[in-house]
């Protein structure tokens, strides 16, 4: 069942990707098989790719010999589609039709995107969907104009994809043969939709993903390997021997610029075998900010907790002085260039060369001739205006910093290493905030900022192909399940199935559930993450329905279906959820890909702590709410049976009754159901005992013997003859005769 399940998956995922015209232009899409595997970072901002080759990992260059390739791609007039440099060369006399920075809206719909504050200040236009293709009319898109005026409307996932193919060029280039296999990495807090979009790219790039890999996760796996605290053995010396499967070797030649060839590295960490070591590691890149820490113990890296933000990155300090910079234009010569989106863009460079330049100097100045309507604009300004204007930025960076100390509950002195990653990490105020908070600690740039991530990818690719074998290199990386992902009961009560903290990939079953009432023949299930007990307090994340389910007959014990449970969460973080049928083997089951407003880990750990402050109060409501259920779930039984009496006329009466017995229940809910709210918080304890005590009263005996019902209700139907009647003989496919002591389970 489980190839099956995953067949399915993976044709959901490959079903529609038309490709457009520029798609088929450059390129048909390959088929999967094996060969190397490349390691991708897909970055906002600029992208690497990496490989292992002959025992190390190469940075893979790309025509002009450089190692990065700017995330840009762009549609110019005369038709095809360009990526990389040569797309950002030309943007601006295509400035509509270059697009930069598509990660930040990648899985996201369109009115998530559209409520970001700087979407004005975006050259290209976005739309509402479906795009070209067809698809989700919710979901963002992109409009660029084509050779002849033919619009095409992209997702950010087939723009990426442009990208992704690029990337693989490069490498079969580099390596001269075809390559299928990747590992790319994500933002640690990127969400199931952002991560299913990434995969969806890759798809389209014919690019089949081993796995997607948090990015600090690969950073940390670079460090571990590129770490100036690795000790130099020779293979001969005994340690390494005795090392066995708790080293990491790896040729020198490969990992440093220079250094014996015949030396190896091992992780200083590794040579006690106990010692266990927290590392923190700050990437912070064009379009976000990640902060993970990790437990290194043994070879495995266990990530403690992460924080981060998605949509924090050196773009927002572009965004910032962009905006200064117009409004200077606009005060000092009286012209407003927000319209221009020409010189926006123009601007958008200059500001972000102005930026870089101010890492290094303390002031500088830009000269923009012809801006804005033939005028000449110098643009001045000191490293520490930029730094006070951004400081709500840096401030926020420096908040999940410590946010990330306060979910992993380890000290500022705990920390080992902060490593930095990035190319927004260059930025001299940030780095300068970041060691002042840890009390002016050394800060760790022994990993190449813009490589890094590319670097660990390509490790990771290796180690799931068999490249890099395991006695070579063993290496780990242990990520956890941020917030506990479970399921609503009947009652609406949240069933813990993944808890938090657990390592995946995991897979739980829960397999004594049952359709919720006699005779449905449709089983859901909602699936929900969060700590708190009741489910609408937690992030609903989806339904898995299985329809055409058939109930047994009443005394059968199927007259509710049983059902399995299964949530598995792969190697990539990615969720599904199975509801199959036991009886049949039948089921349907979902991949998560549409989920938005997820829990990041950080607020996870927040909301377990509001769910244990507030404990006593959820506990009211699952007495409230199993009360107000085992009521309802009565009800329907009675009205299921009912369904089988066969003479036509004392069905519908005994159907009116029970309509006007649930018409008083509901009437009388808060009588029944709300004793709580009738005390003051300090008489909890107290209306517990008293709402424990009525539900005794009223509904206790009722599962099994119906005429408690009966007896509850101001118009008893005791009265009325209903236990009689349910003695009529059941019609088609019934159970026999049913009698008061068989209304229950
Ligand atoms: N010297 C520098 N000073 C300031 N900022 C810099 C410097 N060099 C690069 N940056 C900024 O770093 C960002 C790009 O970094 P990087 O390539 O790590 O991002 P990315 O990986 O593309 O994005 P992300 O990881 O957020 O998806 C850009 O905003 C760029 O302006
Ligand atoms: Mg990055």
């Amino acid at each position: 069942m489980g190839n099956i399940r995953s067949q399915v998956i993976e044709e959901i995922q490959s079903v529609p990707t038309k490709v457009p015209i520029a798609w088929k232009r450059r390129r048909p899409i390959g088929k999967i098989g094996g060969g190397p595997a490349i390691g991708i970072d897909l970055g906002t901002t600029n992208c690497c790719v990496a490989v292992w080759r002959n025992g190390g990992v190469e940075i893979i260059r790309n025509e002009e010999g450089g190692t990065i390739v700017p995330s840009c791609v762009a549609f110019p007039p005369s038709g095809g589609c360009l990526v990389g440099g040569i797309a950002r060369d030309q943007a601006l006399e295509n400035v509509a039709n270059t697009l930069f920075h598509v990660k930040r809206w990648l899985g996201r719909k369109y009115d998530d995107v559209s409520r970001s504050a700087s979407m004005c200040l975006w050259p290209y236009r976005f739309a509402r969907g479906p795009d070209s293709d067809g698809g989700d009319g919710d979901e963002c898109v992109i409009e660029v104009d084509q050779e002849g005026g033919v619009k095409l409307r992209l997702t950010p996932e087939k723009v990426s994809s442009l990208i992704l193919m690029k990337l693989r060029e490069m490498a079969e280039e580099c390596l001269g043969c075809p390559v299928s296999n990747a590992v790319i990495a994500v933002p640690a807090n990127f969400s199931q939709s952002q991560k299913q979009a990434t995969k969806r790219a890759a798809i389209l790039a014919g690019l089949n993903v081993t796995r997607l890999m948090t990015e600090s996760s690969a950073a940390a796996f670079t460090y571990a390997l590129r770490t100036n605290n690795v000790a130099s053995l020779s293979p001969a010396d005994p340690l390494m021997r005795t090392l066995n499967r708790r080293w990491i070797g790896i040729s020198t030649d490969s990992l440093s610029d220079a250094g014996s060839n015949c030396c190896r590295h091992v992780f200083d960490g590794r040579s006690d075998g106990q010692s266990q070591k927290t590392l923190m590691v700050v990437d912070w890149g064009g379009g976000t900010f990640d902060v993970s820490i990790l437990r290194v113990s043994g070879m495995e890296f266990r990530v403690i907790a992460t924080a981060g933000d998605c949509q924090l990155g050196g773009q927002d300090i572009d965004d910032a002085m962009v905006t200064h910079f117009a409004r200077e234009i606009s005060r000092k010569h009286k012209l407003s260039i927000t319209d221009n989106a020409r010189a926006l863009r123009r601007l958008r460079m200059k500001c972000e060369k102005l930026k870089h330049k101010l890492s290094s100097s303390e002031s500088y100045s830009l000269i923009a001739d012809g801006l804005c309507n033939g005028h000449d604009f110098t643009m001045q300004m000191t490293r520490s205006q930029l730094e006070e204007m951004c400081r709500p930025i840096f401030q926020r960076c420096i908040d999940l910093v410590r946010r990330a100390l306060e979910d992993a509950e380890v000290s500022k002195s705990e920390i080992g290493k902060l490593i930095l990653a990035g190319g927004s990490m260059r930025i001299p105020k940030i780095q300068r905030m970041l060691s002042d908070l840890f009390g002016g600690k050394q800060l760790c740039k022994v990993i190449h900022p813009d490589e890094c991530i590319a670097y660990g990818a390509a490790v990771q690719a290796a180690l799931l192909t068999g490249e890099a074998s395991l006695n070579v290199l063993d290496l780990e990386v242990v990520e956890t399940v941020p917030v506990s992902i479970g399921f609503s009961d009947v009652r609406g009560n949240f069933v813990r199935l993944i808890k938090r903290n657990t390592p995946f990939p995991a897979r739980v079953i829960e397999p004594n559930c049952r359709t919720p009432f006699d005779g449905r023949t449709m089983g859901t299930v909602s699936v929900y993450e969060g700590e708190r007990v009741k489910c609408d307090e937690n992030v609903f994340l989806g339904d898995v329905v299985l329809d055409g389910l058939r109930p047994g007959p009443p005394g059968s014990g199927n007259e509710k279906v049983p059902l399995e449970i299964m949530f598995e969460i792969d190697d990539d973080g990615i969720l599904t959820a199975t509801l199959s049928d036991k009886l049949t083997g039948r089921y349907a089951c979902r991949s998560f890909g549409r989920r938005w407003g997820r829990c990041t880990d950080s607020e996870g750990r927040t909301a377990a702590k509001i769910a244990s402050n507030v404990e006593d109060e959820d506990a009211a409501d699952l007495t409230k709410s199993t009360a107000r259920w085992r009521l309802t779930e009565y009800v329907h039984r009675l009205r299921w049976r009912l369904s089988f009496v066969t003479e036509r006329a004392t069905r519908s009466r005994m159907m009116k009754i029970l309509d006007a017995e649930e018409r008083w229940l509901s009437d009388n809910e808060r009588k029944l159901f709300d004793v709580c709210e009738y005390h003051s918080h300090d008489e909890t304890e107290g209306a517990h005992f008293r709402l424990s005590a009525l539900e005794e009263e009223c509904f206790g005996a009722l599962l099994d013997d119906s005429l408690m019902l009966l007896a509850m209700s101001s118009r008893s139907l005791v009265g009325m003859g209903l236990s009689e009647e349910l003695e009529v003989k059941w019609g088609k496919g019934g159970g026999g005769r049913v009698g008061r002591g068989k209304v229950g389970d």
